[in-house]
């Protein structure tokens, strides 16, 4: 039975505006730069133009997916952000219990609140663990290790900030940590040492150092699939596969790295076209409506992943409001899939694009 809809998107980013300290809110909403990536990226999925194929039965709609192993109710998931105890006192363990509740995949991050232990702890569906390759690799194979201990399916290393961008609105203290977070798993670091000796420019918990070969090493020095993510270059996604990437994720990590970088929705076909279906892409940036989610897919992502827009529903209603942002993209992507003619995930094909031959 199918419930009112719930709160939209747009309702609950006012709402945790309104709830949050400035500081935390500043530090959520900041983009890199002068922020045009972060607008283009919401704005390029309303320029996706599509053509239903209509007098379809979608009576039976499917948002159901297999990816890497794990069978999911839809193909939305939960993107690395950092400190959630920032916006709940629960913290990560309320964004698990969220995403558990929808049946969603999400992925913890490396300066999440709460350890990894605890993080699996409090897990009861998939989950991921985003990882910034360390100035100490040793301290980074641990965190994997204690990562995949704790139930983590695969890594996902971030390779698009070797240093934090130029963010006017992100003021962080001497360690690194933003508006007060507490980075419960980088306890074991010496941050004020790292910071001590990094230039000023960088931040004690990133290593400007990293290359494609900590990739290779990543893989190769513990037991997990790595996923890369913040490829935006179709070689780039080439070089991510030929060194073993179990997935690619397009990203301009929320337009917060390097600003005037393209609308994820923009990069996101070449690099589709590149892969050639040797690993899942998935895309995450300014995805905001279910209709935002089946244009990914029309554009060949396997999944999308959603950032600010869960945080904003931690920060309203913890759980329940991180389970209501999956919900309100879900039925959105629903009602988007019975519109487009599209009953299943593998009917979100290109030719639902209005601007192909076949459409004009
Ligand atoms: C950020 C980093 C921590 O975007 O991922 O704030």
């Amino acid at each position: 039975m199918v419930g009112p809809p719930g709160p939209s998107l747009a309702a609950l980013e006012a709402s945790a505006r309104e709830r949050l300290d400035a500081a935390v809110w500043d530090y959520l909403a900041t983009a890199s730069g002068d922020g045009h990536t972060h607008r283009w990226n919401v704005a390029a999925w309303p320029r996706v133009r599509l053509a239903p194929h209509n007098l379809v039965d979608v009576s039976g709609l499917d948002t159901r997916l297999s990816l890497l192993g794990h069978e999911l109710a839809a193909p939305v998931l939960l993107a690395p952000t950092a400190a959630h105890g920032m916006f709940h006192p629960d913290g990560e363990a309320a964004t698990a219990r969220g995403a558990a509740a929808a049946g969603a995949l999400w992925v913890a991050a490396t300066l999440a609140t709460l350890a990894v232990e605890d993080i699996g702890a409090a897990t009861t569906s998939p989950w991921w663990f985003q990882v910034y390759v360390q100035r100490d690799r040793d301290f980074t194979i641990e965190l994997a290790a204690r990562a995949q201990k704790a139930g983590a399916s695969a890594l996902v290393l971030t390779a698009d900030l070797p240093v934090v961008a130029t963010r006017d609105n992100d003021r962080r203290d001497v360690l690194g940590a933003a508006a007060g977070a507490v980075y419960g798993n980088l306890a074991p670091l010496d941050l004020r040492a790292l910071a001590a000796g990094a230039h000023r420019s960088q931040n004690p918990h990133l290593d400007p150092r990293v290359t494609w070969d900590d990739v290779s090493w990543l893989r190769s020095a513990q037991r997990l699939p790595v996923i890369v993510k913040g490829v935006l270059r179709a070689d780039e996604a080439l070089r991510a596969v030929d060194h073993g990437a179990a997935a690619v994720i397009v990203s301009n990590h929320g337009g917060r790295a390097l600003d005037t970088t393209p609308a994820t929705a923009d990069a996101l076909p070449a690099v589709v076209s590149a892969v050639a279906d040797r690993v899942p892409v998935l895309v995450d940036g300014g995805i905001r409506r279910g209709l935002d989610v089946a244009k990914a897919l029309v554009l060949g992502a396997s999944a999308v992943l959603v950032g600010r827009p869960y945080v904003w529903g931690l920060a309203v209603d913890g759980s329940d409001g991180v389970r209501a942002v999956l919900d309100v993209l879900q039925r959105e992507l629903e009602t988007a899939m019975a519109l487009l003619g599209a009953p299943t995930l593998a009917d979100l094909t290109p030719d639902l694009l209005w601007d192909t031959p076949a459409s004009r």
